[in-house]
């Protein structure tokens, strides 16, 4: 496992990473991450996605976003949204596991799933789901005890071929 640090990040420190951020979400959009947008996408909308959709929830405490740094460069993040009903307090979904190409395969993102575990526990949600159209990600979170609910048939745009791709529900219940 390569030397590494895991950060929990505020609203004033996302805007210290803020351009790390963006080019960590670019490049895994245009390497083909299905996360929620197609290609063409630019830095701005990268920029914008952090800034605009990302940082007030975290200044809300609505979400969490942790990094991971391996000597000052930003090698990985994933989120943790907790904005949910009132009847579901004790839900959060994983959302944005994000490694860049030239850090992966070293533990990055199973050390990332792990502190966003303890992060879930610290703020009592016990009941964790995510989504995700990568086989990787699939076998990850398997290892780690995520469950397969399903897949969930042309569930979205794949980001380079414009055609719809399936999805698969997980979850873990952390008890
Ligand atoms: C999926 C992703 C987050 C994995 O990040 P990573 O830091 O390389 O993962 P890790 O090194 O922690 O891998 C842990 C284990 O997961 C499995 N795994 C990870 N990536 C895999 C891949 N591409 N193919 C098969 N298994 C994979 C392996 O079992 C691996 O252990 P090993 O390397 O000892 O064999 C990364 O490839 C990525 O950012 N992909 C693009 C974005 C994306 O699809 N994110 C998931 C959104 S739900």
């Amino acid at each position: 496992m390569t030397n590494h640090t895991i950060q929990s990040l505020n609203s004033q420190t996302l805007e210290t990473h803020l351009a790390s951020l963006a080019g960590l979400l670019k490049i895994n959009v245009e390497d083909g991450a299905s996360v929620s947008f197609i290609l063409p996408f630019g830095y701005d909308a990268a920029l914008a996605f952090w800034l605009d959709k990302v940082k007030p929830s975290i200044a809300a405490k609505k979400r969490i976003l942790l990094v991971a740094m391996i000597d000052n460069e930003l090698a990985g993040c994933v989120m943790l949204d907790c904005d949910m009903p009132d009847n579901q307090l004790h839900r959060a979904d994983i959302a944005k596991l994000l490694v860049h190409p030239k850090f992966r395969r070293r533990g990055i993102a199973r050390a990332l799933m792990v502190e966003i575990e303890h992060q879930a526990i610290a703020h009592n949600r016990s009941t964790l789901v995510l989504d995700t159209a990568s086989e990787g990600a699939k076998i990850l979170y398997e290892s780690l005890g995520y469950k397969v609910v399903g897949s969930i048939p042309d569930f979205a745009l794949n980001a380079q071929k414009l055609q719809l791709e399936p999805t698969i529900i997980m979850y873990k219940l952390l008890k």
